[in-house]
This record gives structure tokens, C-alpha cells and sequence, in this order.
């Protein structure tokens, strides 16, 4: 943390979210809540074994060599007691199990789930020195195991890059023990609290809910996913945990790790080569992200206390009268009639359909909260038909496993069970076809039951079945919240399959991606929690989930403006914007906070506009490729990856944003990554920084420092610009009232950019002329699965006579946008030829429809100089 940082009283928040809560909860459900836990504290004993995991190098590992084969694609080596297979899944990626001989019972099936998992190139064998053989695919990856068991990964110059030993095994349990190079980052592990890198640390993969608070220190978090990436340029190393049982990690030895599990199989993939290719491996084993619908990159609104359909209308009116936007509000349980699931309640939120439908036609959808547990009611018809069809979870002697959650006693559907998974997709498509709701807020999902002074979750025996098989609650419960959001994403796909379902989740697991997007939950509203947001959405991101963000100036206290509006500036760059807060807390609307911060916020959202076909790019670049549109600062090369440091990242690969999180701090140092950087502000010095230096930022309260890497083009929707307020770039002078979609105070529903713009940042060369540009970007409907176009733009550098040439290629069907603005910055153009006929220029930037050659003329320097404020020196 950075030093001047305030101390943090985490137990009070967590104190004060306790007294919120048990006000909510009513007598009833406090005393269910008691009873349960009591309950749960006298099973802890007997349930710690069910999760022991064998201390490091205790027990019995695999024993001697007795038989190399191969078989189909693998490679198999039989040990006295236990079997390992190697399998190559693509030339720089190896599937590795271990199985003992004698395996007491069949384990729940593998998570992996893209075409990569199944794929096999066939290994070579070579003759090993040091081993009895070594394999590779004709890839970078080759592996050397020995006739005890190690393995040796080794890069494709023969160097090595881990040494796994042999695993052991203590009763059910096992755990594994590797060396690696001391100096590479390691990151991963989905949700933690923590820096981005992981080193130092030891972690519980266990899915909990903190109980209404995490700050810096906590853990175990409510989204833990079984990956580790081990950074170091061309030799980094992905190794995914192919289980949902609860591991333990201990990275606390420099250049060595351990990893033990209670029970289950020992399955990894390892795959080598640099960042975003093991991000795309990832992707590709785990299953690609969902490409989300374009509102969902907009700005959403939410607080657990709108009380009803009238307050949020209000809200909704609150947002048209300041001019603007809001792609999305939440409703939280409270809308819900005495907290059941998928309802609402008939007094408070009678009409909901017609809410929905009154905000949709002003652009805004609504999303509802939809927690797993059913409340137990004979009059509640969901839970009647869960119980007919034995929908629900039971224990071990078949009753129906009982947790206290809102609405009190509740049922938790068994979400492993494919045949659960169908009926509740129906419940929901049913639910969604009636009231007209936009997505799915699935919370409380690890699953959560309330409890004091013991784990918060429904007893470990508690029986799970897939495909008829039997599991206990300890074997799948980190996988609860996938199967329930796979639910969920096929129910907003049945009842509306033209559109692309939007699932907000905030438990996961490996693979979690696929169906939801995740954010961090109940974000300790504090200055060190703001900075701890930086690096949760960077892990998140790193461990395969591009779709993140935490809740806008933290969940459980009141933010001052300050901590409001740079938790805002820093969200604005994130893929889940939304302000969500702790019950009883003052509300956050942007028209709710003094001046100068109100002007300021409104400001940041609109800004988020005109980012929007940028996120839209990079959602798509996710879905493709798996690469998280928030990267480390050592993306895409993995170099020097543990200098960076976490407190600043890039969104895509060309735009740096360096958030703000000391109070009054009004600058802030960054060590800049390789490259060449040039301010984005209007008033930035328009000299490029060079990579790997250590620099001041201006950071005025209104703006964050946002710089771009010289030689970059990118596309922002200027009908979103906002002249007079705080985000300004340069060229926005020369735009018209007229120009801006908010003072027309509403918002296409499918937000569809008003004013495609190109913002090119040329590269200078040695002399100081500018050396050109380059871009790229994508445009399609914004939702559904219909054309798509790609665009290349590339701006040659400027010539003696003060000329250049922009050139704009085109792939794909779907129609370029009507109205195209050109800004070269640094620059200001006299005149301009679109394909020939003269183009319109206001204030030295261009104006014109889409092209294939853009002429810029008469370019020269802006003498505009630059504010000291927003200086990078
Ligand atoms: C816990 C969630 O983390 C929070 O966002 C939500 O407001 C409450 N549950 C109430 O539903």
C-alpha cells in the first residue's frame, strides 16, 4: 500500500455489516441462522478430516518405475503405486494425471471443457542422460521424467523451467511439491486478497463468502480458481488444476511451491510460451468467455435497499434530467416477495413488467438478483416443483439438505446434476419471458449459508449426484457456482435466444468465464481497498476472467466523494462498471454528491460512452483469444514482470491507466512499461516518455493519469465527449452541442456509437516529425450473433510538404457507422480529401463519412501548451 494511507478499521465495517444484516434477517431467520450455526461449529471436528490435506512430503509417493508405455496419443508410466499419464493437448501443452493403483473410488468428472482438452499431437521420444525418457510435440514444451517419478519441464533450448518431484498421497489426500525460478512473478488463483503476485503467500482455494467485508488481508474469498501463471517472458509457465476439491497452495518458499488437495485426482496441464498465449491455452482447455451484450459495457446502477418499482423509476428519471446514461439497474432481494426467488413482491414491485418495459425504451435494462437458495414454503410454487421433480440437494440420509439464507430455511438446488441444471434453465427462461428482465445477478452462490463463528455453508456430507454418480458437498462445492451460472446463461438464452445472455456471478471456478461475468463482492469501502481492487480484477483477469469489476466506492461503508469518484475513475477502465452498496448506506446517484465531484462523475460516465466500442473490441478479443481486457503492465511480453508492480494496468495494449488511491494525492510515480507513452488528456506534453523509467504523474482530482502508447489509433464514440467536464481530450473544442447524444437525455437501447472517431497518437521520429499510426477496431449490432466488420487504419507519417494519409481497410459485412471524426493529436489539420472530395475540418480536426484514403493537409503543431496538472515527467 502506499505510504500517507490512513489506517483501516476492517473490523468495524464488518461489525457494522453484521447489525445491518441481522436487522434485515427479522427474529426468524436470526434464529435459524443461530441454531445453524451452532450446528455447524459441532460438525467442524468431525469435517476437518473430510478436508485435511497431508502435510508436505508426508506419506508414500509413486514408487519405482516398473513399465513405460504408449497408448493413443500418451504416453503411460506405470509405478509401483501409481500411474502417470502424459498426453500432449497442442505442441506447448501437456496434459499430465496421476492416478494411485489403487484409487478408492472414481472422482467427479474433469472441469476441462474446451476442444483443446480432447485434441492429442502425438510426442516424440527422445533418448534421456538424466532421465528415462524425454518427450516433446515439436513445440517449445519438452518434458524429461525420471524413474521416481519427477518430471522436468524444460523449454525448448533444453533449460529448465520447473522441476516437479514426485507426488505423495496420505489417506485420500495428496500434495505435490516444485521448483522454479525464484525471480519469476507468479499469479493466478482467481480472487485474493493481496498483491497480484501471489509469491509469499499461502492460499485456501475454498469458496466462502467473508461475511459482508474483505479487505487487504482476507481469504478465502468467494472465487478462487486452480491456476497459477508463473511469469518470465518467452518461459512462462501455465499450470491449471484440473479439480474442484480444496487446495491448498504455499507459495511462501522463494523458488519452490506446493500444492495439496484433501481428495480427488492430481490432473494438471502445464503449458509454456508467453502471457497471451497461455491466456488463449486457457481459454481453449476451460472454454472461451461468453461475448456479452454491448449494454453490459455501459454504466450499471445498484444498492441493496431500492425498495420499490417507484424509487427506481425515480432513479432512472434522475439520470435522464442530468443527461445521463445507464445501461443497466439492479435490483437486489429486496424487490423479491419475502426473499423467494424469482418473484417480486406484489405490493412494492406489482408491475414489474411494466418497469422493465418503461426502462427499456429509455436504453436501460433491468437485472435481478437470483440467489441459489429456494425458500422451503409448500405455498411457493418453485420449491413444490424442485421437491416433485428432486430437484434440491440432501443429505446424506436423503432428507433435503436445509441452509438459512434471506428468506430463512431454504433448499439449494443441486446444480451438478445436469437434469437440475435443465429444469431451473426452464424456471428461469420462464421467469425472464414474463417479466422482461435484461440478466441475472446470481450472489450468494459458493453457496452461502448465514452463520456466526462457523464456515458459512451447508455441512460437507451434504450429497451432490452428476449422471447418477454420487459426491460429497466438500468435492463439488467450488464448483457449485459454474453449474448454477451454466443454469442460468442457458434459461436467458432459452427465453431469449436472439440476444446474448448477461449473467453476473460472484462465486466461480475454473472456468467460470464461460457462462458469467464475476465481481468482487463485498469490497471493504476504504482507501487500501480501492488499491486492492486493482490487483483482484488484474488476478481475476490472469486466471482466465476477462469480465470483472468491483462495486463502485466499496460495499460496506459511506465513501467519502473523494474515494467515490477515484474508485469511479478507476472502474471507468474496467469491464463491470457499477456503483452497488451495503443496506442503510447514503446513496451514490451521480446527482447526490457536492460540487465540484457531481460535475466530475458525471463526467467519468459519460466518459465510459465514449470507451465503448474500444471495451467492445476487447470483449470480443476475450471471447476469441481469452486475453482480459484489464492486463498487467508486462503485457504482452511477460518481461520484467515482477518490477511493474500491480498498482497500474493497460486496457487492451495501447491505453495505460494509472488509478489514484491515497487520499489528496495529487500526483503519483509510475514505472513505466517498455515503449514509448504520450499523455492522452487534452494538456498533456505532447513529448512521448521512453518505457522502463520511473515518472511523476499529474493526477488533478478530476482526471486520473491515462497516457497511450505513441504510434496507437484508437476508436472512441465521440457523441459522448463532454467539452466543459472533466475527462477532455484535445480536438473536443471543435464539437458542437448538437454533436452530444446526452443532451438529447436518452440512450439507444442498443447503444449503437453516435460519432465512430479516430484518436491517433503518432509516433514521432528522431527529429520530431510525426512517424505515423496504427489501429485497429471492430463494430457489430452490439448483441445477437449477426455480421461483424473488422477495420485496420493506418496514418503514414507526415511529409516535408505537411501531408499524410490515413487509409481505413475494411473486413465483414456489417456497415460502417454514418459519421466519422479524424483527430490527430499534436496536430491540426487545414484541410482534407475524403477518396478525393474535400472533407469538413473544424478546429483543425476532420469530420467526414467512412473512407478508404483519408488526405490530411497543411498538418501542423498545436501551439495549445500544456497544463502543469496533467504533466508526465
Ligand atoms: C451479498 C452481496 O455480495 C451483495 O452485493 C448483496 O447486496 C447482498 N448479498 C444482498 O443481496
Amino acid at each position: 500500500m502506499e505510504p500517507g494511507e490512513p489506517t483501516r478499521r476492517p473490523g468495524g465495517a464488518r461489525l457494522r455489516a453484521t447489525l445491518r444484516v441481522l436487522a434485515e434477517l427479522g427474529p426468524s431467520t436470526a434464529g435459524w441462522m443461530v441454531l445453524g450455526s451452532l450446528r455447524q461449529a459441532l460438525r467442524a471436528r468431525a469435517e476437518a478430516d473430510r478436508l485435511a490435506v497431508p502435510p508436505p512430503d508426508s506419506g508414500q509417493g509413486p514408487g519405482a518405475l516398473e513399465e513405460l508405455t504408449e497408448e493413443a496419443d500418451a504416453v503411460v508410466a506405470r509405478f509401483a503405486r501409481a500411474t502417470l499419464t502424459l498426453a500432449f493437448l497442442a505442441p506447448d501443452c501437456l496434459l499430465l494425471e496421476w492416478r494411485r493403483r489403487a484409487a478408492p473410488e472414481d472422482p467427479p468428472p474433469s472441469l476441462l471443457a474446451g476442444d483443446r482438452a480432447r485434441e492429442r499431437v502425438t510426442p516424440t521420444r527422445h533418448p534421456s542422460a538424466e532421465g528415462v525418457l524425454e518427450l516433446d510435440a515439436g513445440g517449445p514444451l519438452r518434458v524429461r521424467l525420471g524413474a521416481d517419478g519427477t518430471l522436468v519441464v524444460l523449454d525448448g533450448a533444453g533449460e529448465v523451467v520447473r522441476v516437479d518431484e514426485p507426488p505423495c498421497w496420505r489417506e485420500a489426500g495428496w500434495s505435490a511439491r516444485w521448483a522454479c525460478p525464484p525471480g519469476a512473478l507468479v499469479t493466478g488463483l482467481g480472487l485474493q486478497a493481496g498483491p497480484l503476485d501471489r509469491r509469499g503467500r499461502r492460499y485456501r482455494l475454498w469458496n466462502l463468502d467473508p461475511g459482508g467485508s474483505w479487505g487487504p488481508d482476507a481469504g478465502p474469498l468467494y472465487c478462487n480458481v486452480p491456476v497459477l501463471l508463473a511469469v518470465d517472458g518467452a518461459r512462462s509457465l501455465l499450470d491449471v488444476l484440473d479439480t474442484s476439491e480444496a487446495l491448498e497452495v504455499d507459495l511462501r518458499s522463494p523458488g519452490s511451491g506446493w500444492v495439496g488437495a484433501p481428495a480427488g485426482p492430481l490432473r494438471r496441464v502445464l503449458a509454456l510460451g508467453r502471457p497471451p498465449l497461455l491466456l488463449e491455452r486457457l481459454a481453449e482447455l476451460t472454454g472461451p468467455p461468453a461475448l456479452p451484450p454491448r449494454w453490459a459495457l455501459g454504466y450499471q446502477h445498484s444498492r441493496w435497499g431500492f425498495r420499490s418499482a417507484a424509487t427506481v423509476a425515480g432513479i432512472r428519471a434522475g439520470f435522464a434530467a442530468c443527461g445521463l446514461p445507464i445501461s443497466a439497474i439492479h435490483l437486489d432481494i429486496d424487490h423479491l416477495a419475502g426473499y423467494r426467488v424469482l418473484t417480486a413482491d406484489p405490493k412494492r414491485f406489482g408491475d414489474l413488467p411494466g418497469l422493465v418495459r418503461g426502462l427499456a425504451a429509455l436504453g436501460t435494462r433491468v437485472v435481478t438478483i437470483v440467489d441459489p437458495g429456494v425458500k422451503v414454503d409448500r405455498g411457493f410454487g418453485l420449491f413444490r416443483r424442485g421437491v416433485a421433480g428432486d430437484r434440491f440437494c440432501r443429505t446424506p440420509r436423503g432428507r433435503l439438505a436445509i441452509g438459512v439464507v434471506w428468506p430463512g430455511r431454504a433448499a439449494f438446488p443441486d446444480f451438478a446434476d445436469p437434469a437440475v441444471r435443465d429444469w431451473w434453465a426452464e424456471e428461469v427462461a420462464a421467469r425472464l419471458r414474463t417479466s422482461g428482465v435484461g440478466g441475472l445477478w446470481h450472489d450468494m452462490n459458493e453457496p452461502t449459508c448465514l452463520r456466526v463463528g462457523a464456515e458459512p455453508r451447508l455441512p460437507l456430507a451434504t450429497r451432490h449426484r452428476i449422471d447418477g454418480q454420487v459426491y460429497d458437498h466438500a468435492a463439488l462445492r467450488n464448483r457449485y457456482a459454474n453449474d448454477m451460472n451454466e443454469a442460468g446463461f442457458r434459461g436467458s438464452r432459452l427465453a431469449r435466444p436472439e440476444a446474448r445472455p448477461f449473467v453476473l456471478s460472484r462465486s466461480g471456478w475454473l472456468g467460470g468465464q464461460r457462462h458469467a461475468w464475476h465481481w468482487t463482492g463485498d469490497a471493504e469501502t476504504s482507501w487500501a481497498g480501492l488499491r486492492q481492487q486493482v490487483a483482484a480484477v488484474l488476478g481475476l483477469g490472469l486466471s482466465g476472467f476477462p469480465f470483472t469489476g468491483s462495486d463502485v466506492g466499496g460495499f460496506t461503508a459511506d465513501p467519502d466523494p473523494e474515494l467515490y469518484l477515484r474508485w469511479l475513475q478507476f472502474a471507468v477502465f474496467v469491464p463491470l462498471l457499477r456503483t452497488h452498496a451495503m443496506i442503510g448506506l447514503r446513496p451514490r446517484e451521480p446527482w447526490r454528491w457536492p460540487e465540484p465531484f457531481r460535475r466530475a462523475v458525471a463526467s467519468w460516465i459519460r466518459f465510459r460512452y465514449r470507451l465503448l466500442p474500444l471495451l467492445l473490441g476487447l470483449a470480443h478479443e476475450a471471447a476469441e483469444q481469452g486475453a482480459p481486457p484489464v492486463r498487467p503492465l508486462w503485457w504482452p511480453d511477460g518481461e520484467a514482470a515482477a518490477e511493474l508492480g500491480d498498482d497500474a494496468f493497460l486496457l487492451g495494449d495501447d491505453l495505460l491507466v494509472a488509478p489514484v488511491c491515497t487520499p489528496g494525492a495529487r500526483r503519483r510515480a509510475l514505472r513505466l512499461p517498455a515503449g514509448r507513452w504520450v499523455g492522452a488528456w487534452a494538456g498533456s506534453s505532447p513529448t512521448a516518455l521512453a518505457g522502463r523509467t520511473v515518472v511523476q504523474l499529474g493526477a488533478p482530482l478530476e482526471r486520473l493519469p491515462l497516457a497511450v502508447r505513441a504510434g496507437r489509433i484508437l476508436v472512441l464514440d465521440d457523441a459522448w465527449a463532454d467539452p466543459q467536464g472533466a475527462c477532455q481530450l484535445e480536438g473536443d473544442e471543435a464539437l458542437g452541442a448538437e454533436d452530444r447524444a446526452w443532451t438529447r437525455g436518452t440512450l439507444d437501447p442498443a447503444h449503437v456509437p453516435g460519432c465512430w472517431a479516430l484518436h491517433c497518437w503518432p509516433a514521432e521520429d528522431p527529429e520530431g516529425r510525426a512517424a505515423g499510426a496504427e489501429g485497429q477496431a471492430l463494430d457489430e449490432a452490439g448483441d445477437g450473433h449477426g455480421p461483424v466488420r473488422l477495420d485496420h487504419y493506418r496514418l503514414a507519417g507526415v511529409a516535408e510538404d505537411g501531408t499524410a494519409t490515413l487509409a481505413w481497410e475494411r473486413t465483414g459485412t456489417f456497415p460502417p457507422p454514418a459519421s466519422v471524426r479524424v483527430v490527430v493529436h499534436g496536430w491540426a489539420v487545414e484541410r482534407a480529401l475524403a477518396d478525393g472530395r474535400p472533407a469538413a475540418v473544424e478546429g483543425g480536426t476532420v469530420r467526414c463519412g467512412p473512407f478508404d484514403e483519408l488526405v490530411l493537409v497543411g498538418l501542423r503543431r498545436r501551439a495549445a501548451a500544456p497544463s502543469p496538472a496533467y504533466h508526465l515527467d
